[in-house]
């Protein structure tokens, strides 16, 4: 039974619904009689992340052929930095709580702290603490992921991407994100919950001039420790890469952000109080070790 692609145990699920709220890609719904379900029109979606076997109290989810026994572990009561990587998810979902000044200015300490590449490294934090700016940029950006649908259908604009962002970038807009985009994931926004900033009360931005040396190295590495440090505070924290996406090609949304025109939006962190308790950590490993001549 465990092995099953996408099941619901009905008869020992409690309908709390939190692996509904939890899944990142809609996956998984309360339908019209207020019981959770898989929606099979959505399952292609699904990133195989685990969240929703993650907060299950009563083990009766199983997405992607993820298996309790196998895929999960019990969380120690270790407190070393391990655990801590352990321990770590990207969370979507936060309590309207927001994060205090100093909590941000832990995390920021945090970043100063990380290793960069140019020994004078141009990048900049901007921090959005309130959620009405997020909310005043959400139908720009929504609408910037719906052109970009239209494009991704376009042959002549995807050799445009392709010449501009590479291959790579072009696979991950086709595979990723537009079936996500015509689901309308990212259309849908209210105060408390939308398909890009998930909510989220507290957006950093990682930008530098366009032109800077290793200005994308630093970034994402800057990034990671603000989501180490906002799991060490007791945070949860998920990396965006859709905020910089819209930002690099909305001279409105950058004025929202006051992001300067001339600089180049890497990486983006949402922050908050998570809403969910993960019960149990998700196992991950490396596609592949060559350990090479020893
Ligand atoms: C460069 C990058 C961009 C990402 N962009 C998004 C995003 O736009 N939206 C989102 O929900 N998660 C985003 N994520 C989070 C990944 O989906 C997440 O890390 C992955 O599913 C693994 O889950 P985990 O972080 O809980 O281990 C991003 C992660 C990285 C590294």
């Amino acid at each position: 039974m465990e092995t099953m692609e996408f099941y619901l145990n009905t008869e020992t699920c409690s309908q709390c619904g939190i692996c509904v709220n939890i899944c990142p890609a809609l996956v998984i719904e309360k339908d019209s009689s207020g019981r959770v379900n898989f929606k099979p029109d959505y399952i292609h979606l699904c990133l195989g992340c685990g969240q929703c076997m993650a907060v299950c109290s009563t083990k009766s989810v199983f997405a992607k052929g993820l298996r309790y026994d196998n895929d999960f572990f019990e969380f120690s009561d270790t407190t070393d930095f391990f655990s801590l990587l352990e321990h770590r998810r990207s969370v979507r979902r936060f309590k309207p709580k927001p994060v205090s000044r100093e909590e941000i200015e832990k995390i920021l300490y945090a970043v100063s702290q990380a290793p960069h590449g140019d020994s004078h490294h141009h990048v900049e934090v901007t921090i959005i603490n309130n959620r009405n700016t997020i909310m005043e940029a959400l139908p720009s950006m929504s609408s910037f992921f719906d052109s970009l649908g239209k494009w991704l259908h376009n042959p002549f604009m995807c050799q445009i991407i392709k010449f501009k962002k590479g291959k790579d970038t072009l696979k991950t807009l086709k595979n990723h994100l537009l079936p996500r985009i015509e689901k309308g994931i990212y259309r849908n926004y209210s105060s408390d919950y939308d398909g890009i900033t998930r909510g989220a009360h507290t957006l950093l931005i990682f930008h530098a001039p366009a032109d800077s040396e290793e200005h994308k190295e630093d970034s994402y590495i800057f990034v990671t420790y603000a989501a180490l440090a906002a799991q060490a505070l007791g945070l949860g924290a998920t990396i965006i890469g859709l905020v910089p996406a819209a930002l690099n090609k909305s001279a409105e949304l950058r004025e929202i952000f006051h992001i300067p025109h001339n600089h180049d939006s890497v990486a983006s962190l949402i922050v908050g109080y998570p809403k969910y308790k993960y019960l149990r950590g998700i196992k991950r490993e490396l596609k592949k070790v060559n350990w090479g001549i020893e």
